[in-house]
C-alpha cells in the first residue's frame, strides 16, 4: 500500500546525507543501508493516509522521522557501548565513539534543516519537543543505571520519553500535515504513545530472550549495562530475600558473565519476567486500537492496526 511513498522515501533521506564530507556519507550510507524495519516512516505516512493528505510533504517528513531515529541509535550504541546494530558491527565498533556521535549530530542538524523546509511551525515545535524530550528520557534512563529502587512506573516513564514520543509524533505528524480534526490528531498521538511503550517492552523482553542472529543485537546487553527494563524489575519485585541480593550483586558488577546471564535468565523464567512484559505490551496494542475506532473502517486503519499487532509479535 505505501511500497511507493517508502521507496520516495529512501530516495529522499539518500540525498540527504550528501555532504562534502565523506565520512558522513559512509556511516550514514552504513546505518541507513544496512536494514532497519522503519516503523517510524510506515506509520508516518499510514497516518497522514489516513486523515486524506493529499500534499507531497509527508515523503520528506518521514525521511526526517526515520533520520532522527538514526541519530540517536548512533548515539546510543556509543552510550550503551553495543558493539552489534541490525546485525552487523555498530558504527561505533567500526568507526569510533567520536565518528558515530558527531555523524549523530550531521543527522540530527540536517533533519532541523529539512524539517524548517517543509514550512509547519508546527511541525517544527512539535519535533523540537519531540527530540528534546527524547534526551531527557536517555538522560533519566542513565541516572536510573542499577539502581534497584527502579519501579514499573519508573520505568514506564523512560520508555515513553526515549521510544514512545517519537513514535507518537510519526503518527502525529501525519495528522498534522492532513490538517485532522483535534480529536483525530490526539487520536493518532495516543495511538502512537501507546505501540510505542509496546515497542520498547518488547525491545526489553527480547533483550534477554531473542535469537541474537535474527535479533540483530547482543543478547543480555541491557543486564550488561545496569539497565533495570521490565523483565528483571518484575523478577526483583517477586523474588525472595536471598534472590534479591542476588540479583542486585549482579545488576551492580562491572563485567557480566555467561554464568550471571543465565542465573539472572533463570530468575526472570521463574517469576514470570517475559510473560509479564509481553502481557503488558499486548494491552497497550490493544489500547491503541481502540483509538482509531473514530476513523473510518478501511485498509488503511487496518494496516494500522497490522502495524500494532507486528509490534508485539515481531523477533526482531
Ligand atoms: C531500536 O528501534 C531502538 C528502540 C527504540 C528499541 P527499532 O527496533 O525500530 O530499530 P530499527 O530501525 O528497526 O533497526
Ligand atoms: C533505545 O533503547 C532507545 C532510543 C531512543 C535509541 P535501547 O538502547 O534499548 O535500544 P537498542 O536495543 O539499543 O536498539
Ligand atoms: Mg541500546
Ligand atoms: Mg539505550
Ligand atoms: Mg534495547
Amino acid at each position: 500500500m505505501i511500497q511507493e511513498d517508502m521507496q520516495a522515501v529512501e530516495a529522499r533521506f539518500r540525498k540527504n546525507l550528501a555532504s562534502e564530507v565523506p565520512l558522513i556519507g559512509q556511516v550514514g550510507e552504513y546505518l541507513l543501508s544496512s536494514g532497519g524495519k522503519r516503523i517510524r516512516p510506515m506509520l508516518l505516512l499510514l497516518a497522514a493516509r489516513l486523515c486524506d493528505y493529499s500534499g507531497k510533504h509527508h515523503i520528506e517528513l518521514a525521511g526526517v522521522i526515520e533520520f532522527i531515529h538514526s541519530a540517536t541509535l548512533l548515539h546510543d550504541d556509543v552510550v550503551d557501548g553495543a558493539e552489534l546494530r541490525r546485525g552487523n558491527r555498530s558504527a561505533n565498533a567500526v568507526w569510533g565513539n567520536e565518528a558515530s556521535v558527531l555523524v549523530g549530530d550531521y543527522l540530527f542538524a540536517k533533519s532541523f534543516s529539512v524539517m524548517v523546509g517543509c514550512e509547519s511551525f508546527k511541525i517544527l515545535q512539535l519535533l523540537s519537543d519531540t527530540t528534546t524530550q527524547m534526551a531527557e528520557g536517555e538522560v533519566q534512563q542513565l541516572l536510573n543505571t542499577a539502581d534497584l529502587d527502579v519501579d514499573e512506573v519508573r520505568y514506564l516513564g523512560v520508555i515513553r520519553d526515549k521510544t514512545a514520543i517519537l513514535i507518537a509524533a510519526a503518527c502525529q505528524v501525519g495528522a498534522v500535515l492532513a490538517d485532522a480534526t483535534p480529536e483525530q490528531e490526539a487520536a493518532l498521538r495516543e495511538f502512537g504513545i501507546e505501540i510505542g511503550t509496546a515497542f520498547q517492552l518488547m525491545d526489553d523482553a527480547l533483550d534477554y530472550v531473542a535469537d541474537q542472529a535474527e535479533f540483530g543485537k547482543e543478547r543480555g546487553h541491557d543486564l550488561q549495562e545496569g539497565k533495570m527494563t521490565l523483565p528483571l524489575i518484575q523478577a526483583y519485585a517477586k523474588a525472595a530475600e536471598s534472590e534479591r541480593v542476588e540479583i542486585a550483586r549482579i545488576v551492580e558488577e562491572d563485567e557480566l558473565t555467561e554464568v550471571d546471564l543465565e542465573r539472572i535468565c533463570a530468575l526472570i523464567d521463574a517469576y514470570h519476567g517475559i510473560d509479564y512484559t509481553r502481557m503488558r505490551a499486548a494491552e497497550r496494542v490493544e489500547l491503541a486500537k481502540t483509538q482509531l475506532e473514530i476513523f473510518p473502517a478501511g485498509e488503511v486503519r487496518d494496516a494500522l492496526c497490522i502495524l500494532a499487532d507486528y509490534v508485539v509479535a515481531r523477533n526482531k
